[in-house]
């Protein structure tokens, strides 16, 4: 059988690989301590599964669903916008329901991306950028992000050449995997860019509302003219513990929004109904429950923190998203690194290069295993000798 270049040319999925070291391990009689997959080990908050459970007996989300979503929930995602950032979104034209932010993101490059066309991308990021407009035919120019750049796109770095073909700029702030925040100056100025070239700027948005030390992450549709060339991806997954769940949302200008429409329309159905009501559920959750969420990844994050200096390990607090990235000691590459914490600790972290080539060098930790393990790991972790 011949498959596709498209199937051909995928790398394996980062997480395979990972999962089956774990299994390895597990053979052995060995347990280990996973900080790999950012999934969040606490669970879907009572309102939100009763609101499942209430939409699941109406007979109306029996139906197939509108690929934009109900009017009710983009009303909730206008209004979310209006509440977190002072931003007018029109409920009808500006917003759309995802089925994750992962099927927008992959989704988006078929809005924009002809066969030969040139998307801009971070690296090290989440990988769907690249492979979304892989499968839609074209080619990401990689815009390294940088430790004394605070991991911010250095827009001067960019070849003017490129700027002048590239159709689509994603960026994603606060950041996976670097847990980078960005000033609004970073904003303006990436509108100002892409305005000056013509090119689409997508902001992925899915950690916004997970953050730390009072910080508040902006969005980019804040910035003035922003709606001119912006569409912005938020996810519910994180936010409210719902990653099996698959809530999500995109908002910005409205032909942009429309373009992803159409697509959608032609390929899935939408999002069941009942989990857009869950969706909903999630969004009217009171500021004071998110607080207590983000309180206790803010915890781990200092304890993982704290244990990695203490073995040498240069890690440093993140403002936001769910991640330790940190620089790994000399003479070690990421894979390495990661297979002496494996070898030596039984404890699992994602090697940074599975992220991109600017990834090389560091490795991801994530907060979202529960708090006994993360003792555990660290326990394991704090007696590892980095340079033996
Ligand atoms: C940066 C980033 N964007 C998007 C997603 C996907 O979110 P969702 O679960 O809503 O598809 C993730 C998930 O890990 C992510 O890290």
């Amino acid at each position: 059988m011949k498959f596709a270049e498209r199937v051909e040319n995928l790398p394996p999925y980062l997480f395979v690989g990972i999962s089956r070291a774990i299994a390895k391990k597990k053979e052995q009689g060995i347990d280990v301590i996973s900080f790999g997959i950012g999934d969040p080990d606490m669970h879907t908050p009572q309102p939100v599964l009763d609101a499942l459970y209430d939409g699941a007996k109406n007979p109306a989300n029996h139906r197939y669903p509108e690929s934009e979503g109900l009017p009710e929930f983009r009303a909730r995602a206008a209004k979310f916008y209006k509440d977190r950032f002072d931003v007018h979104i029109d409920p009808e034209t500006e917003v759309i329901n995802l089925i994750g932010a992962k099927e927008g993101i992959a989704h988006a490059a078929l809005c924009f991306i002809d066969p030969g066309d040139i998307s801009i991308s971070p690296d090290p990021a989440y990988p769907v950028y690249e492979i979304g407009t892989m499968f839609a035919g074209g080619t990401t120019h990689f815009a390294t992000l940088k430790e004394e750049k605070d991991y911010l796109v250095d827009f001067s770095e960019i070849p003017t050449d490129i700027a002048k073909k590239a159709k689509t700029l994603w960026i994603n702030y606060p950041n996976n995997p670097t847990g980078a925040i960005a000033p609004m100056s970073f904003f303006q100025e990436a509108v100002q860019y892409c305005k000056e070239y013509d090119i689409a700027l997508l902001h992925d948005a899915a950690y916004t509302e997970v953050t730390y030390d009072g910080y508040v992450a902006p969005s980019v549709l804040q910035v003035d003219g922003a709606m001119e060339i912006a569409m912005e991806f938020h996810s519910l997954s994180k936010t409210a513990n719902m990653t099996g769940w698959r809530v999500g949302f995109a908002a910005g200008n409205r032909d942009m929004v429309n373009a992803l429409m159409r697509v959608k329309s032609n390929i899935d159905s939408g999002l069941s109904q009942a989990n857009q009501e869950m969706g909903i559920a999630a969004l009217n959750l009171p500021s004071s429950w998110l607080d207590k969420n983000n309180e206790v990844y803010q915890k781990r994050r200092d304890k993982v923190v704290a244990t990695l200096n203490e073995i040498g390990v240069p890690a440093v607090a993140p403002k936001g998203a769910l991640y330790i990235w940190t620089p790994i000691p000399e003479g070690y590459t990421s894979a390495e690194f990661a297979q002496k914490l494996l070898d030596d600790a039984d404890v699992v972290v994602t090697p940074g290069n599975g992220y991109g080539p600017g990834g090389e060098g560091y490795i991801r930790l994530s907060l979202t295993i529960p708090d006994d393990q993360i003792d555990e790991g660290l326990r394991r972790l704090a007696k590892i000798r980095v340079n033996a």
